[in-house]
């Protein structure tokens, strides 16, 4: 018989300092592959429950309030005191028709929503007013040691590693701080801790004797599995943040998108965050960097020291040595060696930008080229343009940032400076070296420091040659 679905609520925990990372960054905040701590947490209570979970923070960790701003509920706890104590706030902001609580901390990132359900499903099926995940670990150093007792799948009691004595510290078994409780028994029982002699703090794993005195004893979820011990890995410090980073990084991001037919030419070198998205057939040289919301259409390669952040990247492009930031580029582009991207461009399909050019929020036509040394910034630029070698729009005049504005088919000569606020119509050209103050019009010559308009001479015809 399937066991009744009790109203669920998950809680986190996040109100403690995270002294242990030296930072004035609260811990659960800390990135990791491009998203926060906590996001990891909130995503697998979201999806065990099917509701808002409840986090827990504390004047310290206030930031997380901006941060997850609608996309929890809060309790506050004034003085982080203790888990015991972070769960009595949750409880006085739960509301009342809420029958059961998972208990989840912010500091386990790779937590998954099966294992919460697992949890909160053993309690309930064996009729226990709490429940709490365990694993055992080689090394169980940092962990509170679950000591076993009474019968099978019973627990006597939580040791925490500072109140521990060296037997104690021996044992592998140790609690992984995902809970399942009866929020009715819980209630009376939270009222019932005491501060631990070592530390003064009121620690939640102390209801575990509590659970016993009422002789409804604490079940003890073990092994789930293979990935469990992973999953349930807390992060402390910052080298338990570098070992999550790392299993995240390649299970969770890189395997999968393996799977859909993405090749990492170096996984170890490749570093993508978890919001990127990367289509089918892309090949990803080493020692590339893909953050934020960007997403690589199908059939793209993107080479070696390329850094994309916040980009839309088309079919069959060659990215390659360059630094794109909040650009959306076409199909078939090719960018690099060194470009340098910066936020606001968008570049037409089978453009080519290349060595040492920089755009700056300028529309690229399609099929324009920019390919050495050149800046192109606040520019709007047609298609079938070429952009000379040392092109520069001056687009600052020292108070105010200009346009600039390039037709289709213009030829922009080597090392013409167009100064801002200035148009180049259709077809028209600037000689080597110009300085264009005013607009060319269409299909006329500027040439000169400052440029004069001239007739373009007729092009040669092969009659003629
Ligand atoms: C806790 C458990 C330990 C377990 C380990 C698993 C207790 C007493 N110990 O130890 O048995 O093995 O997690 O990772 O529960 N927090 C608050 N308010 C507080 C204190 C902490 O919200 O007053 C939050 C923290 O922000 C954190 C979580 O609770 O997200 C766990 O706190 P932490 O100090 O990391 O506990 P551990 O020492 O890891
Ligand atoms: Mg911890």
């Amino acid at each position: 018989m399937p066991s009744p679905s009790p109203k669920t609520k998950a809680v986190i925990l996040a109100a403690g300092l995270g002294t242990r990372m030296k930072s004035r960054l609260p811990k659960v905040l800390h990135p990791i592959c491009g998203r926060p701590m906590l996001a990891y947490v909130v995503d697998a209570a979201r999806e065990a429950t099917g509701d808002m979970p409840l986090v827990v923070y504390s004047p310290a960790t206030e930031q997380i309030r901006e941060v997850f701003a609608n996309e929890v509920d809060f309790a506050m706890q004034d003085v982080p005191r203790g888990t015991g104590d972070a769960v009595r706030a949750a409880l006085d902001a739960l509301p009342d028709d809420v029958d059961e609580i998972v208990v989840l901390s912010g500091d386990v990132p790779l937590i998954a929503a099966d294992s919460v359900r697992w949890v909160a499903e053993g309690r309930r099926d064996n009729g226990a007013v709490m429940a709490l995940a365990a694993m055992e670990l080689n090394d169980p150093e940092g962990y509170g040691r679950v000591v076993l007792g009474g019968k099978d799948g019973h627990v006597d009691r939580i040791v925490e590693e500072m109140d521990a004595n060296e037997e104690e510290r021996a044992i592998d078994l140790v609690n992984a701080g995902l809970y399942a409780f009866d929020v009715g028994w819980l209630r009376g029982a939270i009222n019932r801790l005491n501060p631990s002699a070592a530390t003064a703090e009121l620690y939640l794993t102390g209801l575990v004797e509590i659970a016993r005195a009422d002789e409804r004893p604490a079940l003890v979820v073990v092994d789930r599995g293979d990935s469990w011990a992973y999953e349930l890995n807390g992060v402390n410090d910052r080298e338990d943040l570098n070992e999550v980073k790392e299993f995240l990084a390649y299970d969770r991001i890189l395997l999968p998108l393996m799977k859909a037919g993405v090749t990492f030419e170096d996984p170890a070198s490749a570093f993508v965050d978890a919001t990127v998205e990367i289509g089918e057939d892309v090949t990803i040289e080493p020692n590339v960097v893909l953050r934020g919301a960007t997403r690589i259409a199908r059939d793209t390669v993107i080479k070696s020291g390329s850094q994309i952040v916040d980009s839309t990247i088309g079919e069959g492009c060659v990215i390659w040595a360059s630094v794109l930031e909040g650009s959306t580029i076409g199909k078939g582009v090719r960018i690099g060696p060194f470009a340098h991207l910066r936020a606001g461009c968008e570049v037409g399909d089978g453009a080519e930008i290349g060595n040492y050019a920089e755009q700056k929020n300028t529309r690229f036509g399609a099929r324009s080229k920019q390919h050495h040394f050149s800046y192109l910034g606040d520019a709007e630029v047609g298609e079938d343009v070429n952009i000379g070698a040392g092109v520069i729009t001056a687009n600052y005049d020292g108070r105010a940032k200009h346009k600039t504005v390039i037709g289709n088919g213009a030829f922009i000569g080597s090392d013409t400076i167009l100064r801002a606020p200035v148009s180049v119509g259709e077809g028209a050209y600037t000689g080597a070296g110009s300085v264009v103050t005013k607009d060319v019009p269409d299909g006329k010559l500027a040439v000169g420091v400052p440029a004069r308009i001239r007739e373009r001479r007729p092009a040669a015809t092969t009659e003629e040659a």
